[in-house]
């Protein structure tokens, strides 16, 4: 990243970000045509929404989970169709499949899920996946795939091959710590690539991030090492959660989601304070959890 900026800061980034989507290609056994790169997952997320949603156009999602996809439905005068969420924060994959009509556009699946860290289980996957029609979109975003150890958890590439309609979204954000420089991208059927290359911008990501997701793909030790010191962190702040007394939830993230019968505010500023930071779920719409 630091040769990118020194030798080329001048010269505007590869379009398509070649070199990182041949490596992905060769991850994962598929073509570079199958990978749409953008400024980071959120890029992706909003390029979905301008490519694809017409007002109108109804997208399913779980009530408690990442806002982008609200946000970008809306922009789009799309109607998003909010699923309240099981009692026990998980997702509600029969409501889910009961509000698929014939004007549902894209069923949006976190998993694992952002804020719960809860995942669907593969059962789940393949029920909710055959209920999707052709002409659906169901878009999986997998920004934490990398640090999931259940073996429930369902490889949602598995099913690509068979699906025209399967898109899978991932991020160098998250296990490979390059948040800052922003790029993420979704694993989809080439023709799906085509139509949101003809409508994104022409250089969503600059050169820095393409050097540093290239290079972080042969950076397994470090991947690795994240992967085991966040499994040991995640079980350490679940039990010592629940020890305290509190509610919470068996998550697969990067992140412990738990309900301390409080308001979350004054518990936020409080860790704040201590060096702490935390994110505040105050607005658990629908739920008699609140705070
Ligand atoms: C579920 C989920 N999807 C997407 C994103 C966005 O990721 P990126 O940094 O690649 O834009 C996040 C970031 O927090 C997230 O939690």
């Amino acid at each position: 990243m630091i040769k990118e900026i020194r030798s080329n800061a001048n010269y505007y980034p590869e379009s398509l970000c070649p070199k990182v989507a041949e490596k992905l290609a060769e991850k994962f056994n598929l073509s570079p045509n199958n990978f749409y790169i953008d400024n980071g997952e959120d890029g992706v997320i909003t390029m979905l929404g301008l490519t694809f949603i017409n007002p109108g156009d109804e997208c399913i999602m779980a009530e408690l989970t990442f806002p982008a996809y609200e946000n970008i439905v809306g922009k789009m005068d799309g109607k998003s169709i909010v699923i309240p969420m099981t009692k026990d924060y998980r997702f509600d994959v029969d409501g889910m499949i009961r509000a698929i009509t014939p004007k549902t556009k894209i069923v949006f699946l976190c998993n694992p899920n952002n804020p719960t860290g809860t995942i669907i289980y593969k059962d789940e996957f393949e029920r909710l996946l055959a209920a999707v029609p052709e002409n659906t979109l169901f878009v999986c975003d997998e920004a934490y795939y990398e640090f999931v150890d259940d073996p429930n958890y369902p490889q949602s590439l598995n099913y690509f091959n068979d699906h025209p309609n399967l898109i899978v979204m991932r991020t160098f954000s998250k296990i490979m710590g390059l948040a800052s420089v922003r790029i993420g991208y979704a694993i989809a059927h080439k023709e799906i690539v085509q139509v949101m290359l003809k409508t994104r911008e022409p250089f969503p990501v600059n050169r820095v991030a393409q050097a540093g997701a290239f290079a972080a793909m042969d950076d397994k030790e470090f991947c690795d090492k994240t992967f085991t010191v966040n499994a040991a962190g995640r079980k350490q702040l679940f039990e010592g959660l629940k020890q305290m007394g509190f509610e919470v939830y068996a998550g697969q993230a990067n992140f412990i989601f738990a309900n301390l019968g409080k308001p979350s505010m004054p518990v936020f500023e409080g860790l704040l304070k201590e060096g702490v930071r935390n994110h505040p779920c105050r607005f658990l719409k629908g739920s008699s959890k609140k705070g």
